[in-house]
Order: C-alpha cells, then sequence, then structure tokens
C-alpha cells in the first residue's frame, strides 16, 4: 500500500517573513484538521531556515526546490547539498520542467544531481513530462522513457526506495489546464512500467508517483482515485492554505 505524498513547490515565491508567516498558518491547519498523509513544502533556499524553524517538530518536510550537481568548491551562486542537510533538509526536487526549459538542464546533469542526492543521504522528488508538442505528435511514451532512463542512470535498486517521480505534463502547469484523471492515470502506468522493466515489479509497485499541473481542491479527488496517482506536486495552490488544506485532506 502506498502512502499517499502532497508537496508544496513554492517556486520562486515567498520571502523568509512570509513563508514563516504561511507556515505557521499551514501546521495549525493541518494540526488542527488531523492531515494523516505524508506532506511536504518546498520553499526557495533563502526561505527554508526560517519555514524549517516554524516546522520543527510537525510531520511536515520541508524540501528544496534544486542542488548543485557537486560537494563543494567554486560554483557560484549554487547550493550544495551538505548546506541543505546541515539546515535539517532531506528531500530535494529535481529536474523541474522550469529547470530543463529555462535553464536548460539534462536528463545526465539531472542524474549527476540525483545520484549525488541519494550518496549523500537525501530524498529526491524526480520530476518528468512532456511539453503539449511532444504528446500532439505521439512522443509521450518516447519522452518519458528518455527522461526515467536517463535520470536514473547507474541509480542501483536499493537507492530507489529514496526516489518519488513527479509526473508533471509541462502543458498543465500553471495553465489552468489539468490532464484527464484517466490520462494522468495512463502516464503514471507507463512510468511504472518503465519502472519495473528497469527494476522489478516490486520496486515500482512500492514506487510513489505524484502528479502536477494545475492541481487544485476540485480536482484532486478524481486524481488521486486513480489507480497509479500517488500524490501530487502542487505549484499554485500550495501559496495559499485555504487552497491547500483541502488538497492533504482530500480522502477526509
Ligand atoms: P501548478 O500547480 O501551478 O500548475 O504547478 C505545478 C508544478 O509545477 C509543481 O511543481
Amino acid at each position: 500500500m502506498r502512502k499517499a505524498y502532497i508537496a508544496g513547490n513554492w517556486k520562486m515565491n515567498m520571502t523568509p517573513s512570509a513563508g514563516a508567516a504561511f507556515a505557521k498558518e499551514l501546521r495549525a491547519a493541518a494540526e488542527k484538521a488531523a492531515v494523516d498523509v505524508k506532506v511536504m513544502v518546498a520553499p526557495p533556499f533563502v526561505t527554508i531556515p526560517a519555514v524549517a524553524e516554524v516546522l520543527k517538530g510537525s510531520s511536515i518536510i520541508v524540501a528544496a526546490q534544486n542542488m548543485n550537481d557537486h560537494e563543494s568548491g567554486a560554483y557560484t551562486g549554487e547550493v550544495a547539498p551538505a548546506m541543505l542537510k546541515d539546515l535539517g533538509v532531506n528531500t530535494v526536487i529535481l529536474g523541474h520542467s522550469e529547470r530543463r526549459s529555462y535553464y536548460g538542464e539534462s536528463d545526465s546533469f539531472i542524474n549527476a544531481k540525483l545520484r549525488l542526492a541519494i550518496k549523500e543521504g537525501m530524498d529526491v522528488v524526480l520530476c518528468v513530462g512532456e511539453t503539449l508538442e511532444e504528446r500532439e505528435s505521439g512522443r509521450l511514451e518516447e519522452v518519458l522513457s528518455t527522461q526515467v532512463s536517463g535520470c536514473l542512470k547507474d541509480v542501483s535498486a536499493a537507492e530507489m526506495a529514496h526516489v518519488t517521480i513527479a509526473y508533471e505534463p509541462v502543458w498543465a502547469i500553471g495553465t489552468g489546464r489539468t490532464a484527464t484523471p484517466e490520462d494522468a492515470d495512463a502516464a503514471h502506468a507507463y512510468i511504472r512500467s518503465l519502472v519495473a522493466s528497469l527494476y522489478s515489479d516490486d520496486i515500482a509497485q512500492n514506487l510513489i508517483i505524484q502528479y502536477g499541473g494545475s492541481v487544485n481542491a476540485s480536482n484532486v479527488k478524481a486524481l488521486m482515485a486513480k489507480e497509479n496517482i500517488d500524490g501530487a506536486l502542487v505549484g499554485g495552490a500550495s501559496l495559499s492554505v485555504e487552497k491547500f488544506l483541502p488538497i492533504m485532506t482530500f480522502d477526509k
């Protein structure tokens, strides 16, 4: 039985003070509602310490949205995994489509970061997903297969316990256009089959696959009802407690 995993990717929103105030409100609301799914929030780097302080002792996980592929050194403007771990951050989102498209991140670069994160004992939410043009030209499976196998290259079966995959169709991110639960489930089933062929049925069955792309309080229940959808990676709707709480409590 896979435990539901709901995550909020704050992207480039929330100053440290706004993030701390928001986290305080979110924690109180989650505790009052007795949220019993796994919940994560990913603030921008500089906002992490303030949010981690507020969420200390709560079950809400604080994650980073990215990290560098080196342990330390002359990489101006970058953040190393050890720096995140020093803040108590043990989870990192990697391969988000915004990083792939705006910052040119390739599967091999994401793979280098993913292997370093795992070597450092961190958990990873690996994002994959196709553009509209790729979907409409019938290349969905080819794109997912290339991304999944490229990003997981040289990751061992045992290390897969640290990996969650987020399927985020690029055309559904921030557009208000969600994949239908059926389309999302089919893509998730395909990702699960890829993982089964790369590793084993057992690893594929235990893999948490989140859906991301315009998830909100109105569509979360239908998405989560699908066999292969185990969670959500939420952007816009994770920035308001009023919108995020009903996503965390979709099963109540
Ligand atoms: P939206 O929920 O705003 O579409 O963003 C999804 C996303 O990119 C989460 O990582």
